[in-house]
Order: structure tokens, then C-alpha cells, then sequence
């Protein structure tokens, strides 16, 4: 069955996907020349994102990723969740970037830094691909961000709704008969 029937807007196509990760991995590649760069991804959402972004990163660096659960209504509140994959490597002195779909509470990666930063990288930074900041609540800095979006439930490139929907090549809104189907 098809999928992009479920879709009612794109909001980013390909190749404004494809425009966009270009400006953000020439600013990282400027930016990170000569250090030891290690791009962490949250699986799996960061997972498209990551992968297009290294190939346009002109420089050496290594990928690790980690992947969470979490607990719920706990996480809602206080965005404490559960490494079900940790990093291969150790991070200790490295120059850590940090790439994530989309940044909605902040809740989850505000929780994420802090244990990243207790394994004393040179440095923790952050590259979104979205950010839907009207819903934040844990304030943090974002190093590079690609597209500021509205309170919508998106799907895409990576985003998902019940683990489908991931492997569409663009950002669209889901239409709302979908939802609880
Ligand atoms: P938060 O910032 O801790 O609230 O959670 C961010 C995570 O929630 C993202 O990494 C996504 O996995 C998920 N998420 C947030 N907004 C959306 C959306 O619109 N569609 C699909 N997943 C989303
Ligand atoms: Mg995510």
C-alpha cells in the first residue's frame, strides 16, 4: 500500500532536505577542521538526517549512536530515559556534535547532554534538523539548526508515527483520519 496517500502537506521536500544539509555540514566542516569529531545520533529517528550530513562533511570524523526508551508519563515530566544502546567508543576529550530530527520539549535531550557531558568530551553540541520551539520547556543551545516548524505532527525523513512513515523522502503533515487507525 502506498504511504504517501497518508500524507495532507509537505512541508519539506527533497531538495529543500538536500539544500539544507549541505548549508549545515559546509558550516561543520568549517567549523570542526582539525578536531576530533564525533557525530552521536539518536536512533532512530536521527538516522536519515545523520547519514546525509556525514556525506557532506569534508573532513575525518567517526559515528556512534544510542538509542532510548522511555518511561512514559516520567519522561513527559522530566525527560529521564532508559539507554537501551550506549555509545561503542568513549568520548572523553572528543569534540561531540550531537544530531537529532527534530527537537520538540527537550525534554529527552536535555537528559541525554548532561550524560554525555558526565564522560568529559572537549565538547557537547547539538545539530537539529527541525526544531519546533513553541512546545520547549527545557531551554538549551542549538549549534546548527535546519528548519524552524510549526505544532504539527510531522512524518519523514526519519520521523515516525508508530514506527512508520520513516522512509518517506520528505516532511509532511499526517492527515488526521490516520491517527488511532
Ligand atoms: P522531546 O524534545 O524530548 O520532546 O522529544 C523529541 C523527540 O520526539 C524527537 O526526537 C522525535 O523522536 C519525537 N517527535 C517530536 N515531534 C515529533 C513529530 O512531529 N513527529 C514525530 N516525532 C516527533
Ligand atoms: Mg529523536
Amino acid at each position: 500500500m502506498a504511504i504517501t496517500g497518508d500524507i495532507s502537506e509537505v512541508l519539506f521536500d527533497a531538495d529543500a532536505i538536500a539544500a539544507k544539509v549541505e548549508y549545515l555540514s559546509s558550516h561543520i566542516s568549517h567549523d570542526y577542521q582539525g578536531k576530533e569529531l564525533v557525530l552521536v545520533s539518536v536512533l532512530k529517528g536521527g538516522l536519515m538526517f545523520l547519514a546525509d550530513l556525514a556525506r557532506g562533511i569534508d573532513m575525518p570524523l567517526s559515528m556512534d549512536f544510542m538509542a532510548i526508551s522511555s518511561y512514559g508519563a516520567a519522561t513527559e515530566q522530566t525527560g529521564v530515559v532508559q539507554v537501551i544502546k550506549d555509545l561503542s567508543a568513549p568520548i572523553l576529550g572528543k569534540d561531540v556534535l550531537v544530531v537529532e530530527d527534530i527537537i520538540d520539549t527537550g525534554l529527552t535531550l536535555n537528559y541525554l547532554l548532561s550524560t554525555l557531558r558526565a564522560r568529559q568530551p572537549l565538547s557537547v553540541s547539538v545539530c537539529t534538523l527541525m526544531d519546533k520551539s513553541v512546545r520547549r520547556i527545557v531551554d538549551m543551545p542549538l549549534k546548527y539548526k535546519g528548519f524552524d516548524v510549526p505544532d504539527l505532527f510531522l512524518v519523514g525523513y526519519g520521523l515516525d508515527y508508530q514506527q512508520k512513515y520513516r522512509n518517506l523522502p520528505f516532511v509532511g503533515v499526517l492527515k488526521e483520519g490516520v491517527f488511532g487507525r
